[in-house]
């Protein structure tokens, strides 16, 4: 193999790990039947900037009154302490089918953290927490096409599963060699701008912001995801969720919740993402769901059974991404053949119904769903 091929196998998709089985994994999901989540504070969404192999995000997905709905996310990944790279995303999702998705990622020069790690700046690029703590300012001009001026509120608390938010894995899993952690603030407004080709694009409207830390190679950690984000008129419905390879027992993780205006009202680790059918992708064989059922059964503070569901069809894919698309073809057989990598994630934005019971209380509710389901080897 040619050298510069070796490295682009290492740097995508490294080795595959050894099959150490589900005792190698402590979920979240165990905190949680204790606690089953805790509201964030400043502290938690602290950039941890780790020496070791690390990759955070933080994501930002806006959706419109207009119906537009967008992605805004900052990477910073450190691959074994000997490379950090920050990147900037955006995507801007077409309402025209026919048209193309607006995908900007530029990497980013002179990163810098605010003294206390809640703020990130970079050449042409700062995405801010505010003095309160409740509203990050998104600004990014690294891209011509996609100038993101931006300001997220929360309007519910944030929160984190179990006590910790964190999933461990290692086979001493008092010192882990590696964590999966997630932050959410579930249900924020959104107003500001982000200016494309054709003109701005307010966006005014409601938002999800996500911080995720995953502390070791992310194809190590997970074989699949499922992401689902819903924002209606009241409540918001969020899960996401990810199985391991089997080097940790093919074991899945899920954490989520349902909040509305001011108030958590459920969340924590009792949650199922189902592909109620499937069809077979011909050009890579993952099973892309077409239907869905995603169920939330929780308490609320004062005890009530809390059970949410949305199913039924995600309509026609907005988007199939193909994450190694810039990697050489053979490159990605051998990577496919070698590691079985091959990630792909699909996305949807379908209008669902939000059928919420809590205690005797019956609500439903239409609302704008976002979902991804990405697959990304065996498990
Ligand atoms: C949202 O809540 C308000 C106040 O409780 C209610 O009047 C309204 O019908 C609700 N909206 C929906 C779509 O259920």
């Amino acid at each position: 193999m040619f050298n510069w091929a070796k490295q682009q196998l290492a740097n995508v998709a490294g080795t595959q790990e050894p099959i150490y089985g589900p005792s190698a994994i402590k979920s979240v999901a165990e905190e949680a039947q204790t606690k089953p989540y805790t509201e964030i504070t400043r502290d938690d969404l602290k950039w941890q900037a780790m020496e070791s192999t690390c990759v955070e995000t933080e994501s930002f997905y806006l959706f419109a009154d207009s119906g537009h709905i967008a992605l805004a996310q900052v990477i910073y990944s450190n691959v074994a302490g000997i490379r950090t790279t920050c990147q900037f995303n955006s995507k801007v999702f077409s309402k025209d089918p026919s048209k193309p998705h607006l995908w900007c990622s530029t990497p980013l020069n002179n990163v810098e953290f605010s003294e206390d790690k809640t703020s990130f700046y970079a050449d042409d690029c700062a995405v801010e927490l505010s003095e309160d703590g409740n509203s990050y300012t998104i600004k990014s001009m690294n891209d011509e096409r996609s100038i993101v001026n931006v300001k997220i509120t929360k309007a519910a608390p944030g929160f984190k599963a179990g006590e910790t938010g964190t999933t461990k894995f290692g086979t001493d899993l008092e010192n882990p060699w590696g964590v999966m952690r997630h932050a959410f603030w579930p249900r924020c407004t959104v107003e500001g701008t982000i200016t494309t080709p054709d003109g701005p694009i307010d966006f005014k409207g409601r938002a999800l912001y996500s911080y995720a830390i995953q502390g070791m190679k992310p194809h190590h950690a997970a074989a699949r995801w499922n992401f689902a984000d819903f924002q209606g008129p009241n409540y918001s419905a969020i899960l996401m969720e990810f199985t391991t390879p089997p080097s940790y027992g093919t074991t899945k993780v899920i954490v989520g919740g349902i909040v509305k205006d001011g108030e958590i009202v459920a969340a924590g680790c009792d949650m199922e993402a189902l592909h109620t059918t499937v069809n077979n992708d011909a050009e890579n064989e993952w099973p892309e769901p077409s239907h869905v059922k995603f169920v939330w059964s929780n308490k609320d503070k004062g005890g009530k059974p809390v059970e949410a569901v949305i199913e039924g069809s995600l309509g026609d894919r907005v988007d199939r991404v193909d994450v190694m698309a810039e990697v050489p073809g053979f490159v990605k057989k051998i990577v496919a053949g070698a590691a079985g990598t091959k990630p792909y994630i699909y996305q949807y934005s379908p209008k669902v119904t939000l059928k919420l019971k809590i205690g005797d209380e019956e609500i439903s509710e239409e609302g704008q769903m976002f979902t991804e389901a990405t697959f990304i080897s065996e498990a």
